[in-house]
């Protein structure tokens, strides 16, 4: 592919990609607003270095507007709500859209209540669960967001796919340091990271799956056909996708473990994925000034830690922090699989001369 051997060895700035991204899901039948948060959701997680959920999904995104599986001119609607609570129907509308209306309806929420959790049903793929956490942090509050998904993950003592990958996230206000966040699947990695890593003879960095007998391997080759990832540190990220799956599923009333269908995979099945958002107001509670002040000096005594070797501490999302400064000044260099996503999608809505356009 001559498109894909010029990208290869270009750079494109995020805010490029976000306007291009924007363009191509319009072109593909999304209403403009709803294109303009979706393209700011999956580029934002382009910017952290994150880009297994990023840009590369919007061509499968349109797929589901094509297949029904997801209906490009919905809107989430609230079937039940209190002063701290709400649960949304998800409608099938673009489900990146959705979790934003409701990451921001527990922040209002939370503004008047001091805490507030809002869960959703009948949506699907929301990507990078971390992007709805951050929301918080401009109104000084900490934002959790976390998702069920399709089963991918055995649990101790199983076999096969039982669990989602259900990942969580939160993200924590600091004072003059950078706020702290933390975005992980509960399995020992993404499915994503599994997908993209695979290549003849290659070997995953561990042990992150288990093979059809349900012996730990780090044997990608047959993976997802038989076997299934691990949960994240054994026993411990399966009880914590147990709590996931209940926030997400159980209150909202989504499916849940095998109920779940696959975004990702051409089947007519709808996905009813269901997701939860919390805020915590935290000047609600006690000083600001004083809270972040306290986060400051945690995130210093922390990181003054006596270190392993030539060894660097880093907080978590701190890796995120750097990789988003350095896309805004130096543009980022997208991977292969990434490229090859964007190529396809842009073949699919007319748009490759747009999207070359923006790369340098
Ligand atoms: N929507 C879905 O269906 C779905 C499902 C699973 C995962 N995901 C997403 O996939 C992404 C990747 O998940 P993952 O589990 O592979 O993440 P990961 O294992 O790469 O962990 C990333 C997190 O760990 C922190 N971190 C990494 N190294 C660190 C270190 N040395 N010290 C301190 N902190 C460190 C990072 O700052 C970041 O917050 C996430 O965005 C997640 O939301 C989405």
């Amino acid at each position: 592919m001559a498109l894909l051997d010029d990208l290869l060895q270009k750079r494109v700035f995020p805010v490029e990609l976000e306007r291009y991204c924007t363009y191509a899901m319009e072109q593909a039948g999304l209403p403009r607003d709803a294109a303009a948060v979706s393209a700011r959701v999956l580029t934002t997680a382009d910017r952290w270095g994150i880009h297994t959920q990023g840009a590369r999904q919007i061509r499968q995104l349109m797929k589901n507007i094509r297949d029904g599986r997801i209906d490009a001119t919905a809107r989430a609607g609230v079937t039940a709500a209190g002063p701290a609570i709400a649960i949304l129907d998800g409608n099938r509308a673009m489900p990146l859209v959705t979790a934003c209306t409701a990451m921001e309806s527990a922040i209002r929420k939370a503004g008047e209540a001091g805490i507030a959790y809002v869960g959703v049903k009948r949506s699907s793929h929301i990507g990078a669960a971390g992007y709805y956490a951050t929301m918080a942090l401009p109104h000084d509050m900490i934002g959790i967001a976390m998702t069920n998904t399709d089963p991918w993950m055995t649990v101790p003592g199983g076999k096969g796919p039982i669990m989602g990958t259900n990942p969580i996230a939160y993200a924590i206000p600091a004072g003059s340091e950078r706020p702290v966040f933390l975005d992980i699947a509960t399995s020992s990695v993404a499915v994503t990271k599994i997908l993209a890593a695979k290549a003849p003879g290659k070997r995953l960095p561990e042990k992150w799956l288990v093979d059809d007998a349900g012996r730990p391997t780090d044997d990608p080759a047959n993976y997802p056909a038989q076997g299934a990832l691990l949960p994240m540190a054994g026993h411990k990220g399966y009880g914590l996708a147990v709590l996931v799956e209940t926030l997400t599923a159980m209150i909202p009333g989504a499916a849940f473990l095998s109920g779940v269908k696959c975004w990702a995979f051409d089947i007519p099945d709808k996905t009813n994925q269901g997701h939860a958002f919390l805020a915590i107001n935290v000047g609600a509670m006690t000083p600001l000034v004083e809270f972040k002040a306290r986060m400051d000096a945690m995130i210093r005594e922390i990181k003054a830690a006596p270190k392993a070797g030539d060894g660097r501490i880093y907080l978590p999302g701190e890796m995120e922090w750097e990789r988003q400064e350095r896309a805004r000044r130096d543009g980022i260099a997208l991977p292969v699989y990434v490229l090859v996503n964007l190529i396809r999608l842009a073949e699919d809505t007319g748009t490759p001369e747009s999207l070359a356009a923006i790369f340098h």
